[in-house]
């Protein structure tokens, strides 16, 4: 299927859209960017990812050149044109081209551009593989709220973590302090209660890990925002890591340990409240006739 894009207005196949060498983004890692699942041909919580998407602009002192209900209509209108029905919009702000300096020109018009991409299914809740996670140092900036397109750091992580025989990487700070994964939100059940580190400094406000929080308190599951040691996490009942691409995984190693054997009754509960969370925000579902 073929792939779409849509560039400062205009909408092209994505093989034939080019942006400048001199873009900040392509130079400085100088942008911010969201990825947005599609369900069926719909974008899920797409107005929690274009919140999103402004906090994190003006985390970089650069605006969205387009209010949030006209960005919304083009993100719809290129995902109907693609056709495509399970996958995800990979949106991309950058400040724009210049002849390279550090120093920006504040009148610069911003590279905004979108594009439509398609997704494996996923396995149902439960069924699964557990995901290995491999502790990798934090070495990240402090503006981890700000989804950047700088990800050297969680770049080089997860390519540690895979070397490693791993999924995905988990970070760990001053006194063995766990933050998030390289491209996940990392969660924990502990004692019935479902724990999650605050979000700021090096934590992202991932829009899965908001969905599940509100989830959780519509279950009745207590929750509790709190930094975890590693020797905590350890010892947790249930881990699990969330992502708009993963919706929720659950962890079954640690390192060279294996810790679970099999999805956790509390992240299957959670993983099956997010599907029908997921099935009550999609609109109709056309049934599509064929001759
Ligand atoms: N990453 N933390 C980090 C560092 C992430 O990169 C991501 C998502 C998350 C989860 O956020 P959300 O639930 O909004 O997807 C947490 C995306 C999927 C990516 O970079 O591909």
């Amino acid at each position: 299927m073929e792939e779409w894009i849509w560039i400062n207005g205009q909408t092209m196949p994505l093989a034939s859209a080019s942006v400048s060498i001199e873009d900040r983004g392509f130079q400085f890692a100088d942008g911010v960017y969201e990825v947005i699942r599609l369900y069926h041909g719909q974008p899920f919580t797409l107005p929690q990812h274009l919140q999103r998407l402004q906090r994190s602009a003006a985390g970089i002192e650069l605006d969205v050149p387009l209010p949030e209900s006209e960005l919304s209509a083009a993100i719809e209108k290129l995902v109907d044109q693609s056709g495509l029905d399970d996958g995800m919009i990979y949106l991309q702000l950058t400040r724009g081209y210049q002849r390279r300096n550090h120093v920006w020109n504040s009148d610069l018009p911003a590279t905004l551009l979108f594009y439509t991409r398609a997704l494996p299914a996923l396995a149902a809740p439960g069924k699964a593989p557990g995901v290995k996670l491999h502790p990798v140092a934090d070495e990240r900036w402090l503006r981890c709220w700000v989804k950047s397109i700088a990800l050297l750091p969680n770049v080089l992580a997860k390519n540690a973590a895979v070397r490693a025989g791993a999924d995905e990487a988990v970070f760990i700070g001053q006194q063995e302090q766990l933050s998030e994964c390289s491209a996940s939100n990392l969660f924990a059940v502990v004692d019935g209660v479902l724990v999650t580190a605050p979000v700021g400094p090096r934590v992202l406000p991932g829009v899965t890990r908001l969905v599940l929080l509100e989830l959780a308190q519509q279950l009745g599951i207590a929750v509790r925002q709190q930094v975890l040691t590693q020797d905590q996490a350890l010892k947790a009942d249930e881990l699990f890591i969330t992502s708009t691409t993963r919706e929720l995984s659950w962890v079954s190693h640690w390192g060279n340990r294996q810790l679970f054997t099999k999805c956790g009754a509390t992240t299957l509960r959670l993983h099956q409240a997010f599907r029908q969370r997921v099935r009550h925000e999609l609109r109709p579902i056309p049934v599509r006739l064929t001759a």
